[in-house]
This record gives C-alpha cells, structure tokens and sequence, in this order.
C-alpha cells in the first residue's frame, strides 16, 4: 500500500455511523491522498466520441479540490477533440487497490495555466520527456528507431510541453462505493443542488 493512505481496518464502508458530510469534498479529501503525493491514482476518464459512442481511457488523477479534478493529456489526442465537442465527462477512481471506487460525472473546463504547470514539475522526467516526443508518427517506427529517438532527445525550453493541456472536471454527481467483506458494498450518492449538495444511500 502506498504512502499516504489509511490502513485496511479504516478502509471500509462509506463514512463513520452517523450522517456523512453535507460537503462531499470531505469525504473525497479523506479518500483520496493529497495532490502532493506522488503515487497518483489511476482513473478512467469516459467522454462521449465523435462518433456517439462512448470513449474510455486510463489518465492520471493530477489534483482535486472544490473547483474540480485535474487531468492532463496531449491537446492533439481524441479526448481533446471529443470535449471539444461535447464538454461533459466522467471519472471512475478505483483507490486504493479494490476497496474503494469513486465516480464522479460533470463539465469540463480548460484547467489554468499556473496549475498546469504544477502538474508538470510533479510529473516524472519518463513523462515529460513522453510529452515532447509522443507522437502518432514516432509510434510507427521500428523498436530501435524509437530507442534511438527517445535516447537523443534534448529538452527543449523550460516548463510544460506545447502539446502539454490540461482540464478540470467540475462535478454535478459524486458517488463514493465502498466494500465491505461482512456485509453488502454500498454507495453513497452527492447530487449538486443550486447552491447546495442532496445525499442519498443506494444499493452497491
Ligand atoms: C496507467 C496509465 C496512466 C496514463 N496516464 C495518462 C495521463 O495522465 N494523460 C494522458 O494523456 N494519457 C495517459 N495515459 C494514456 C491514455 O490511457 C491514452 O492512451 C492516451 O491519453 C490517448 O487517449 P485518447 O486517444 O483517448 O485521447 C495513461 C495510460 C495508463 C495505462
């Protein structure tokens, strides 16, 4: 288990006995780790495709607060187009391990460019240098040919790459699900209301 999170015995269920926070962000805060910590959850970003179909990929969760989750990409990739077009999304988290998944479903916005670079310096030297090269024309080269133009690579100007974009999802629906190995998993479902959030139980 990574640093940064709870032991097993906290992990289950949803919330302590009791009614959960009217503010769904204290419970994400208490699920999720910091934007500081480097082992960042794994998510899987759903958009709506071009072609009316629903797209999925993996992205890296890069910071949440109360103004949305951060994601960062390529702007050339089909994510980028696709919210172009329709800027609505989804987020599933699984985290930690199985125990926990935690969707959330809203708009999307372009993410500022002061926060943008902060998730670059947190970025591993592996992915931005993948963020200068990654391209549909070197992924058509042989193995030794991409070696070879990984290996010479020289960084180019300072900060983020130009292809570096990033978006905030600003969520009208969070809903945290959390096992238990002695009784039924369940949800717990955060709706936005006009100035407020509406919570609800339901089944796992
Ligand atoms: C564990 C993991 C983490 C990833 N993190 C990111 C990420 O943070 N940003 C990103 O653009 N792609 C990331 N990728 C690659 C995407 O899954 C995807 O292949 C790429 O973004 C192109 O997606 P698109 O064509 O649907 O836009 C990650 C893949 C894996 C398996």
């Amino acid at each position: 288990m990574s640093a940064g999170v709870r032991p097993a015995t906290d992990l289950f269920d949803l919330h302590a006995d009791g009614e959960p926070p009217a503010d769904p962000f204290v419970l994400a805060r208490q699920w999720l780790p910091g934007d500081e910590e480097p082992d960042r959850p794994r998510v899987t970003l759903s958009t709506i495709g071009e072609d009316g179909y629903p797209d999925a990929r993996t992205v890296l969760l890069s910071a949440f607060d109360e103004t949305g989750f951060a994601f960062h990409t390529a702007a050339a990739s089909r994510k980028v187009a696709e919210l172009a077009a329709v800027p609505r999304a989804a987020l599933t988290v699984l985290w930690p391990d199985h125990q926990r998944q935690l969707l959330v479903r809203g708009d999307v916005v372009p993410d500022d460019d002061a926060r943008a670079a902060t998730a670059w310096t947190a970025r591993t030297a592996y992915l931005r240098q993948l963020a200068w090269l990654n391209t549909d024309e070197l992924a058509a080269l042989s193995l030794g040919q991409r070696r070879a133009r990984w290996a010479g690579h020289r960084p180019g100007q300072p900060g983020p790459a130009p292809s570096w974009v990033g978006f905030r999802l600003r969520p009208r629906e969070l809903t945290f699900w959390a096992a238990h190995p002695e009784t039924a998993s369940r949800r717990l479902q955060y709706v936005r209301t006009d100035d407020d959030w509406r919570w609800a139980h339901r089944a796992g």
